[in-house]
């Protein structure tokens, strides 16, 4: 790339905007398309919430922008992924091992078996320092001290020599969220961050990670299947479904009003207390197989709403307008029959 079209690149181009994305995987029971076509982009400060049942495609797409794909048997086939501009497809991959050490970072469900069980948090909050910004042994440790104290451990200086297993479940992912931190990325990915939590746990270490996003103008990707934990911090969703993503909205216009079946059905399930950490979901029958994804539109078998044609014609992504034929900006959605969705109550 040009100085000229780096600068260009840098001036107009989201921080991250993926586009066409494909992944398979290729296992002896055959081909499983686990994302067929998927796009969105992340600006700078903004937080994308990724919304879908489980094997839906969310943590695969997640890996294969931060490039960590399980390969073999995982292969992106097709798409693009730009970072600031430059497709991270596309370099080589000490470029993009060092894209990803410094500007993108990613949490995960289960600290415990993130992080090293035999090194104390310190140590492994240091390392990054040691290793990334050439600090020495004593610098670091004061850094970790003030990342842990960032993410509000409380008595950050007596325990920084603390092992993993010595903290609560929400510390832990605390620390998780430090180590992701640590070197001010530009976006970071959180997959699934409090699922393993309880719900008020839950809540402190969302408004944490929404907080610290705000406060370093982060972009941020919140992958999920709770509705639930989106709302008060994501700015727009994007719903997917067998690989593809079948609506994207503002948060609170896909609230308001959902313009595909799916949507609804997610909006419509009832957590249950009584069947602890499941979810009854209003939407009949199950995820499809990967290997044989059905025809038309791949959510047909178990809409509400399908007619013959969602069984032959898959239906294209396309903008959400009002009546009058205004775009509703950010929206859209892959459903033949989206304007009856949208009315329906
Ligand atoms: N390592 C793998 N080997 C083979 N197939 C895989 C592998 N990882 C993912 N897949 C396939 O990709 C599909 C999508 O997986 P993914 O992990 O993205 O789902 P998800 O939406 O994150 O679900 P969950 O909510 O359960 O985390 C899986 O259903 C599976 O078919
Ligand atoms: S295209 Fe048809 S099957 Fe697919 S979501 Fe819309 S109504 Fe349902
Ligand atoms: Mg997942």
């Amino acid at each position: 790339m040009t100085i000229t079209e780096e600068r260009t690149a840098g001036r107009t181009a989201p921080l991250l905007e993926v586009a066409d994305l494909r992944v398979e995987f290729r296992t002896r029971d055959g081909v499983a398309k686990a994302v067929n076509g998927v796009g969105y982009t992340v600006d700078a400060g903004e937080t994308l919430a990724v919304l879908g049942e489980s094997g839906s495609g969310k943590s695969v797409t997640a890996q294969a922008v931060m490039g960590i794909l399980d390969s073999p048997p995982g292969y992106v086939t097709g798409g693009r992924i730009l970072f600031q501009g430059r497709d991270l497809l596309t370099m080589s991959a000490e470029q993009r091992r060092r894209v990803r050490g410094a500007k993108m970072a990613m949490i995960f469900q289960d600290a415990l078996s993130s992080l090293n069980p035999v090194l104390s948090v310190g140590a492994q909050l240091g390392e990054m320092f040691q290793v990334h910004r050439g600090m020495s042994r004593k610098q670091a440790r004061t850094k970790a001290v003030e990342l842990m104290e960032r993410v509000r451990i409380p008595a950050a200086k007596e325990r920084v020599g603390d092992y993993p297993h010595q903290f609560s479940g929400g510390m832990r992912q605390r620390i998780m969220i430090a180590m992701a931190l640590a070197l001010e990325p530009e976006l970071i990915i959180a997959d699934e961050p409090t699922t393993a939590l309880d719900v008020t746990v839950q809540a402190q270490v969302m408004d944490l990670l929404a907080e610290l996003r705000r406060e370093y103008d982060m972009g941020l990707i919140l992958i999920t299947h709770d509705l639930g934990v989106v709302a008060d911090v994501a700015d727009k969703i994007a719903v997917m479904y067998a690989g593809r993503i079948v609506e994207t909205a503002p948060v609170h216009e896909l609230y308001k009003r959902p313009a595909h079946p799916y949507t609804r059905g997610l909006l419509d399930s009832i957590p249950r207390v009584d069947l602890k950490g499941q979810e009854l979901y209003a939407i009949r029958g199950l995820p499809p197989n990967l290997t044989a994804i059905p025809s038309g539109c791949a959510f047909h078998p178990r809409c509400p709403r399908a007619r013959d044609v969602c069984r032959t014609d898959d239906p294209p992504l396309h903008p959400v307008t009002e009546d009058d034929g205004t775009r509703i900006p950010g929206r859209a959605s892959a459903c033949h029959f989206w304007r009856d969705e949208l009315h329906a109550r």
